[in-house]
């Protein structure tokens, strides 16, 4: 145990426990030494209360002793076997963390036969089925839900992931390369390098590819800007490119907003969404393979629903 601060606590605690037991006993049997030889009558005692309240010096009963030191007994015996007097570990050397790790070992003996079944099959079948759509929800609602929701719709700047919009890909194996190993978005800055007007108008010219209600003379002046700087990632046409995760800006989602406030906001300052590689958030947890494949087969298919 490494809880104590300084070597002088766990002696001084293993002390205290031990003297005040051993005290104790010591006691018990100084007061309970007196035998009564054949005939003799239990002393009275001085006081006498209320007229006649006597005071006799009878042995204590035996089943009462017999109890006190039976406590006592337990109590040496437990502190024997299990760590509580100080630094002593105890001769079973149980630990609390021994004990939880032989849990999970047991729980992952008991899951792994069904994980391995998983891992066999590829994730629209995995999808397909009722029971690992359970347990890639519950895996979901444990570490996904505090950014895409416990729905799995997500909120501005996390994407839903239950329609049918992608910023890097739908199919199967894209959903897993994303959960395993993260994203990270890099939309850069673009207010120091084209100026507030320039940004204004490739806004409006942002607006005009998914019908918004839009400023034409900004957006025809906007959509130089936009072919000259936005292009190579958001494609000629606007329609984004997956590989980069740069999203299609010609449909009606949004992950930050499609007011003219917000997409200014979002050119000017840039975005770096950060999707954690869940590969290390799971870390060393057990069966950590599966849990990624159950996972990327329940968010599969949340989208496959409709
Ligand atoms: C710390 C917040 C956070 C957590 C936790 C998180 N995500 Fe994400 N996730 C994001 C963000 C932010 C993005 C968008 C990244 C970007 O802007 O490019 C994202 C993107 C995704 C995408 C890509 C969506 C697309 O349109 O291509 C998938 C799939 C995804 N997350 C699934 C999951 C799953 C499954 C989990 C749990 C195992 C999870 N995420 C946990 C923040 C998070
Ligand atoms: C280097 C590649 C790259 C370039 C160049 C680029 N973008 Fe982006 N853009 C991205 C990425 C990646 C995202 C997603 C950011 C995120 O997920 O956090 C994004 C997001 C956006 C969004 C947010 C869309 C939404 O759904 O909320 C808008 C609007 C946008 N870009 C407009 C532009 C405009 C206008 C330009 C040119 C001035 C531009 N981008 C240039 C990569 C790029």
């Amino acid at each position: 145990m490494s809880d104590f601060t300084s070597g002088f606590w766990p002696i001084y605690i293993s002390v205290i426990t031990l003297v005040s037991i051993i005290g104790t006993w010591v006691f018990l049997k100084s007061q309970t030494t007196k035998k009564f030889a054949p005939g003799e009558k239990a002393e009275l005692m001085e006081h006498t209360w209320d007229g006649d309240l006597r005071d006799l010096n009878n042995p204590l009963p035996r089943w009462w002793l017999g109890l006190f030191y039976g406590t006592m007994i337990f109590a040496l015996g437990y502190l024997a076997l299990w760590p509580g007097l100080g630094n002593f570990a105890g001769l079973l050397g149980w630990t609390s963390r021994g004990e939880y790790q032989a849990e999970v070992k047991a729980a992952e003996a008991k899951f792994q036969p069904m994980y391995a079944k998983y891992m066999q099959e590829d994730i629209a079948t995995v999808a397909a089925d009722p029971n690992a759509r359970a347990i890639g929800k519950h895996l979901f609602l444990t570490y996904c839900s505090q950014c895409h929701g416990s729905d799995a719709q997500g909120a501005k700047g996390f994407p839903n992931l239950t329609d049918n919009d992608w910023l890097y890909g739908g199919d199967p194996e894209t959903i897993k390369a994303t959960i395993t190993n993260g994203r990270t978005a890099m939309m850069p800055a673009w207010g120091d390098t084209l100026g507030a007007e320039k940004v204004r108008q490739v806004a409006n010219y942002v607006l005009s590819l998914s019908g918004r209600k839009h400023d034409a003379a900004l957006a025809a002046a906007g959509k130089t800007v936009f072919a000259e700087n936005c292009a190579a990632c958001h494609m000629p046409d606007g329609t984004g490119m997956k590989a980069m995760g740069a999203p299609n800006l010609t449909d009606k989602v949004w992950l930050y907003g499609g007011s003219e406030a917000t997409i200014i906001e979002t050119i000017s300052k840039g975005r770096n969404g950060v999707m954690p590689a869940m590969t290390q958030t799971l870390g060393t947890t057990s069966n950590k393979e599966a849990k990624l494949h159950l996972l990327a087969a329940y968010v599969y298919g949340l989208s496959q629903q409709k």
